[in-house]
């Protein structure tokens, strides 16, 4: 069949059966990331069953083309400049036109825009439901910062994790599970490693809709818990917990419980660290403490630094990094710790404890791990 297909496709469908009894009703066609690699996944659809492959970017249009010939007569293309439509006649003639792709929602220039790991146009189905994204997986613009956030989140954890084959995760603090969900759908459905997700969060409301959404998708192994992290017991191995914006110290229980559980992986970005920001009151201090921003910056950073450290103490590899910039969220600091040594490192320890007694604080993780050892 002579038919020239564009390069670029982002996404597509193939419609319109030749033959009333053909195996396939549509097919879908959708550009996918998976590790660094691009791919264009085909998604053939009966009454029943989906049937996804995978296929390199120069391999697609060989197979859209067979499409055409044996099972569809319509065909819609989709790149970022433009929407490709064909039909195939009776009589075996192609019809085209393209018209400018106007659908993208968010105003970023798309040559200035950073790859990330799902890119916007990649069909994440919860997200849908969440309202992040539409049926097409165009992100909503309200919603392009939480996007972004989880999406840098997702490809700090991609960084590293290592040779993985099954990970036992819990995101405490979930909310309403934007990250959790997007963790879910990467490790199961493109990464395909084994994966155990729990989300636990204050809200009864907000984990009965996550549970609810979970089950919609049959995602077995996501489960969603109304609970304080506080009382947090463990019941299985965990490997990796995640926080994003737990509140105040809701972050150090968090902490707390993955030491004491020796998980693996730890990715913290705490939220309003309030408790030492109460407690400074010294003399010395006046001079930051008589300017509100100051004070609220400088008790954040003593707390995170706090953890940080105890974290290394507890012979954990530590960075502390901004995961997203100032304008996106000013609460952008990310905590990320990866067990690589099972002694405890004395010396980190007596830095911390003269740390919290020349600003005399109490500070939970602190209270919790260090001054709490026998
Ligand atoms: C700012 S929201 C962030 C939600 C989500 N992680 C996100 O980034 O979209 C903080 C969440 O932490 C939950 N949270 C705060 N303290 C908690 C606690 N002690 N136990 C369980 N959940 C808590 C709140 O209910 C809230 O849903």
């Amino acid at each position: 069949m002579q038919i020239e297909l564009p390069s670029g496709i982002i996404k597509g469908v193939i419609s319109g059966k030749k033959k009333k009894d053909s195996k396939y009703d549509k097919a879908r066609i959708q550009k996918i990331l998976i590790g660094n690699d691009v791919f264009i996944q085909l998604s053939l659809f009966t009454d029943k069953q989906v049937f996804h492959s995978n296929y390199k970017e120069n391999e697609i249009n060989n197979k859209i083309i067979e499409l055409l010939e044996t099972d569809f007569n319509n065909l819609e293309l989709y790149t970022n400049e433009f929407i490709y439509s064909y039909r195939i006649t009776s009589k075996g003639k192609v019809l085209n036109n393209r018209r400018k792709n106007n659908e993208l929602l968010s105003t970023i220039d798309h040559n200035k825009k950073k790859k990330y790991i799902l890119e916007e146009g990649t069909i994440v189905p919860p997200l849908i439901d969440l309202g992040v994204m539409l049926e097409d997986g165009r992100v909503v613009k309200a919603q392009y910062d939480k996007f972004k956030q989880i999406n840098r989140f997702l490809e700090i954890i991609d960084d590293s994790i290592k040779d993985e084959k099954e990970l036992s995760i819990i995101d405490f603090g979930c909310g309403k599970s934007y990250l959790t969900f997007i963790l879910y759908y990467y490790f199961k459905e493109i990464k395909k490693i084994n994966i155990n997700i729990i989300g636990l969060d204050l809200k009864e409301d907000v984990i009965d809709n996550c549970n609810k959404i979970a089950e919609k998708y049959k995602y077995a192994n996501l489960k969603f818990y109304k609970g304080n992290i506080t009382d947090y017991a463990k019941t299985n191995r965990v490997d990796m917990i995640v926080t994003l914006h737990a509140c105040d110290t809701a972050t150090d229980y968090a902490l707390y419980h993955a030491i004491n559980m020796k998980c693996k992986y730890i990715f913290s970005v705490p939220c309003c660290q309030h408790e030492i920001n109460n407690q400074l009151s010294t003399d010395i201090l006046h001079p930051i403490n008589k300017f509100g921003i100051l004070k609220d910056r400088f008790s954040a950073l003593l707390t995170d630094s706090i953890r940080a450290n105890i974290l290394q103490y507890y012979g954990y590899k530590t960075n502390v990094m901004e995961f997203v910039d100032f304008e996106n969220s000013p609460k952008n600091l990310l905590i990320r710790a990866t067990l690589t040594n099972n002694s405890l490192n004395n010396k980190i320890k007596e830095e911390i404890i003269n740390l919290v007694n020349e600003y005399n604080i109490k500070q939970t993780l602190y209270e919790l791990t260090i001054k709490n050892e026998k």
